[in-house]
């Protein structure tokens, strides 16, 4: 049993996740589900040697449908985690019911600050001091699940989109791992439902 990471991006995140997972978890990345053909996630999967599968949901007549099929694979691969990497679609119920309390995501604030895309954007636009990085369960709603993990960042006055970014991304890449790390050796407890029914 395994897990698999979920992106649409340049892949910064799942690079080292799968490093990480190699490293240090008791389970190990197996498998990359990508929804954007030519994306840069897909060559640092190439370059790690992780499978990689491209589901395009336009290719699908509904979103059920397109779940249904990274279901499918998901089952072929034995995956029992899902961590969402820049990943930028909602997970429906056909994926919720299949993993409940088992996917993951990263987001680039201080949730409940700053939901949904272009996070740090909103977060300079908005003049805050402080912003950050938070690790969540994924739920139904955008950005809602509860919280498993969060680090601030601060927001220095002469920060541009690109500076901030940096170091959102600095902290996302030691957060993240280490978040994950923890839930799978018990280091944090699980999700409470999860607890409770296997206890
Ligand atoms: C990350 O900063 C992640 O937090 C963000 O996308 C970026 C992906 O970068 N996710 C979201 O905004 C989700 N709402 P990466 O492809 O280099 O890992």
């Amino acid at each position: 049993m395994s897990i698999a990471i979920f992106a649409s991006g340049s892949g910064s995140n799942f690079e080292v996740l799968a490093d990480q997972s190699r490293r240090q978890w008791p389970k190990e990345v197996s498998l990359l589900i990508c929804d954007r053909p030519g994306a840069g996630v897909l060559e640092r999967a190439e370059r790690l040697g992780i499978p990689t599968v491209t589901l395009v949901p336009k290719n699908y007549e509904n979103k059920a449908k397109y779940e249904e099929a990274i279901l499918s694979t998901l089952q072929e691969y034995g995956i029992e985690w899902i961590l969402l990497a820049g990943y930028m679609r909602l997970i429906g119920p056909t994926l919720l019911q299949a993993y409940p309390w088992r996917i993951l995501n990263i987001h680039p604030s201080l949730l409940p600050a700053f939901q949904g895309k272009d996070a740090i954007q909103k977060a300079l636009e908005y003049g805050v001091r402080w912003t950050g990085v938070t690790v969540h369960w994924i739920d139904e709603g955008v950005d809602t699940g509860p919280i498993v993990d969060q680090k601030p960042v601060l927001v220095e006055p002469d920060d541009t989109l690109e500076t901030l970014t940096k170091k959102v991304q600095f902290v996302e890449h030691n957060l993240y791992p280490n978040t994950v790390y923890k839930l799978l050796t018990g280091r944090i407890p699980d999700h409470p439902s999860v607890s409770r029914s296997s206890g």
